[in-house]
């Protein structure tokens, strides 16, 4: 069938549509495996955030039912990217790796490549992939990543040249769709979708447009069929969780969807990310203290500890409050693990600022703390401010900061040596297979003897001996 003929018998509504086109590329694909004489493989690379993990779930189920095997190598007949843009070198991740895939290609003449996700919204990409990618088969971005099923077919019968097809922003969520999971047990869920925070020197807002909640009932509806297909852990997801809400008919608070999920028979472990301190309510600090099946860790990025930079950040609170509410989460919950994310260098960001940080960071004790140096993303406000922190000063302040975070995660792990606690197991042990590998409550690693009959279970592990970040425990 011609593309043209494809598209105008395809039905207008959303989901049928996809399931179409993924019935007619699976014919296509099971002409190719028979002239080939064999099955047809892809692979499926995420870089970038929970969210962007959970796309490429998405991505592999719909590759799945067309009837492609899926691969970790990159020689495949379809190798796709599912990118980030949150700093410089994710993009130049991608450019590298892309080098890699043109020679693949060479020497399989069947081989298609895909570009998605977060960086394919920056018009500047889009020219840069034109002018120098054009091996490339496939673009599209983070607003249409539900029409995969029709843009892949589409590229399939399309032979030469590359399809492009990104929109500047969408209000539409797309409910069942295939989705193909890594693990058999615990799984991400989207709850809402983009950001309206703009945070100065952010360009998440920009590639993932304008915030949008899913309906409570669509999402207690999926998690209810993951836990029927073995699932006992979710992870909520949403740039800003906790402003879960907007947009809906129906007002929902992130708190109440909590206690929806907590309701949800057989599910075990509930987590989430992110919520954001300027809306981080004494609701939702309740919810965590009461419903017995959210994980006590909360994960609050602090970004800066200096007032000054939080506003020049646009991040709508100070370093009191944070201090505040890390007092209130203590004092109502006192096991709770916390962590966070702290960029370093931002545009105008003195010793003091620095030393503002270290401050908050010495105060808070965090349990681990992802920390970043600032990256100028084009057409964020920040990247045309003053004042940009010069290169070494920013990699001085980063090293005082890494020891420092490091040292308290070291202390805390370090506390919980002795006690007993449960571990979701996760994995045999690659390096050790007398050894399972699981996670705390507070997303810790733990291993301990046992075998993959113990993979998806919660089991009661004594945590014998602290290896710095991990623990060496035994099953009681
Ligand atoms: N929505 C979440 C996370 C967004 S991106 C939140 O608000 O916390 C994850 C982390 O990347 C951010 O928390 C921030 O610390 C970091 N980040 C975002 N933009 C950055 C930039 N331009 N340079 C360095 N780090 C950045
Ligand atoms: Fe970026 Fe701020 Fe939105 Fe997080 S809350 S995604 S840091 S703009
Ligand atoms: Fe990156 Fe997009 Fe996530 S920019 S951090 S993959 S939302």
């Amino acid at each position: 069938m011609s593309i043209t003929d494809l598209l105008n018998n395809a039905p207008e509504q959303e989901p049928e549509r996809q399931y179409y086109f993924i019935a007619e590329a699976k014919k296509i694909i099971a002409k190719k495996e028979a002239e080939l004489g064999r099955k047809l493989t892809c692979c499926v690379t995420t870089f970038g955030c929970q969210m962007n993990a959970r796309d490429s779930e998405k991505l592999l189920g719909v590759l799945k039912e067309i009837g492609y095997v899926e691969t970790e190598n990159e020689n495949a007949d379809f190798v796709i990217y599912n990118t980030c843009t949150v700093r410089e070198n994710a993009n130049n991740k991608v450019y590298g790796h892309l080098g890699i895939l043109h020679g693949y290609k060479k020497k399989n003449k069947d081989m298609m490549i895909g570009l998605c996700g977060c960086m394919m919204q920056e018009p500047t990409v889009i020219e840069h992939l034109k002018a120098n990618y054009r091996f490339v088969d496939l673009i599209f971005g983070t607003h249409n990543l539900y029409k995969f099923a029709e843009l892949f077919t589409t590229a399939l019968l399309n032979k030469k040249g590359m399809i492009i097809d990104i929109w500047k922003d969408t209000d539409k969520i797309v409910e069942n769709l295939p989705i193909s999971r890594k693990y058999p047990f615990k799984s991400g869920v989207n709850i809402s979708f983009g950001c309206n925070n703009f945070c100065t020197y952010c360009i998440v807002p920009y590639v993932r447009g304008r915030e949008r909640s899913r309906k409570p009932e669509d999402i207690v509806n999926e998690i209810k069929g993951l836990v029927a297909d073995g699932v006992v852990e979710v992870m909520l997801l949403g740039q800003n969780v906790n402003s879960y809400g907007v947009g809906l008919e129906e007002k929902t608070t992130f708190a109440e969807l909590l206690k929806m999920v907590n309701d949800i028979e057989g599910l075990e472990r509930i987590r989430f990310m992110t919520p954001h301190p300027k809306d981080l309510s004494d609701e939702l600090i309740e919810a965590m203290a009461t419903l017995p099946k959210v994980c006590h860790h909360m994960h609050l990025p602090l970004q800066s500890g200096s007032t000054e930079i939080l506003k020049k950040m646009n991040r709508r609170y100070t370093k009191e409050h944070y201090l505040g509410l890390v007092e209130k989460l203590r004092a109502r919950i006192p096991d709770v693990a916390i962590t966070t994310d702290i960029i370093v260098g931002f545009p105008g960001e003195t010793e003091e600022d620095f030393l503002e940080t270290m401050d908050v960071v010495d105060k808070v004790h965090y349990d681990s703390a992802f920390t970043f140096i600032y990256s100028k993303r084009t057409g964020t406000p920040a990247a045309a401010m003053d004042n940009q922190v010069p290169e070494d000063v920013v990699k001085d302040r980063f090293d005082r900061l890494l020891a420092l975070v490091q040292k308290h995660g070291h202390d805390k792990v370090k506390a919980l040596e002795g006690t007993v606690q449960k571990v979701l197991v996760e994995d045999v042990n690659e390096q050790d297979s007398s050894l399972v590998s699981g996670k705390l409550a507070n997303n810790v690693t733990v291993h301990f003897p046992g075998d993959e009959s113990l993979i998806g279970k919660l089991v009661d592990v004594r945590l014998n001996c602290c290896k710095g970040f991990y623990f060496i425990g035994e099953q009681v």
